[in-house]
């Protein structure tokens, strides 16, 4: 590929990321876009254009009108059902082979990474496929929804208890398990991506700088330019798939030319 070329790293950097014993890769709702699921802030199509966060995803508006919240959320794990991962899912499957370690943390809540086979997943905000007792935190299972006659259903777990998604709403706090996670792998990674998202909600905007303060590279995937940008080593402006499945073909393509004997 000519330096050039929008799609490719320059050598140096390709060969940072084959030499890295721990990538760390952080993804935002562009990872998950060309599945089909919309962003959030993105304009026209991203979900909080059309409608407006606190009447829909804090604890506030859950306890005003459960069951507008709840038929929200029914309507955005149909769409989650119904979504298959991308090709740049599927590279990042392909990239956890050829590197020690890589960690993703993602902000999606759709388990796309996990359906599509990557090994270490990160939820930083939940998993809208999951529901959990709104008093108790206590998880609640499918079948146990499926046979509830009532919007929201009722929880096994408390009286007054209703099903909620186990995803963090605006105003709470992220899993803590999660965020120790993701803050030791930005600490200790060498290589980092910050892929698909706007990089302005906090704490996971921060974990790429983290990363950066610990002396990583950083690359960003993203059409747009975001707060990040001035940050990173190089920016990738095109779409996650494009990028990811270019890289993947650069980086091998590098191994097998360098392989001894290669000529
Ligand atoms: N490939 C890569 N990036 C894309 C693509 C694509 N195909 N399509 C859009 N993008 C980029 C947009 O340019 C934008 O920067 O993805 C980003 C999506 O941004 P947001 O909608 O703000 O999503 P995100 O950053 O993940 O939001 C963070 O905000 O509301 C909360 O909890 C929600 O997890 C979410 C958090």
């Amino acid at each position: 590929m000519k330096p050039s070329d929008p799609l490719s790293l320059p050598e140096s950097l390709l060969l940072r990321l084959q030499d890295s014993k721990h990538v760390l890769v952080l993804t935002g709702a562009g990872m998950s876009a060309e599945s089909g699921i919309a962003t959030f802030r993105d304009a026209q199509t991203g979900l909080w254009a059309r409608f407006r966060p606190e009447e829909l995803a804090t604890p506030q508006a859950f306890a005003a009108h459960p069951a507008r919240v709840w038929s929200w959320y029914e309507e955005r794990r149909h769409t989650v059902r119904e979504a298959e991962p991308h090709a740049g899912h599927v590279a990042l499957v392909e990239m956890e082979k050829m590197v020690p370690r890589l960690s993703i943390v993602t902000q999606n809540v759709d388990a796309l990474h996990q359906r599509s086979g990557s090994g270490s997943v990160i939820e930083l905000h939940g998993n809208i496929m999951r529901s959990i007792c709104h008093l108790t935190s206590r998880p609640i299972d499918e079948e146990w929804l499926e046979n509830s006659p009532d919007c929201p259903p009722r929880s096994p777990w408390a009286r007054d208890g209703l099903a909620r998604p186990d995803v963090v709403w605006f105003g709470e706090s992220l899993p803590a398990e999660a965020m120790n996670s993701a803050m030791n792998a930005a600490v200790n990674c060498d290589f980092c991506f910050s892929i698909g998202t706007t990089s302005l909600v906090q704490p996971a905007a921060s974990l790429p700088l983290l990363a950066v303060e610990n002396g990583a590279i950083l690359i960003e995937i993203n059409p747009q330019e975001t707060p990040l940008s001035l940050h990173a080593n190089h920016c990738l402006r095109t779409s996650a798939s494009e990028a990811l499945t270019a890289l993947l073909h650069q980086w091998k393509t590098r191994v097998q030319d360098h392989k001894p004997g290669a000529g």
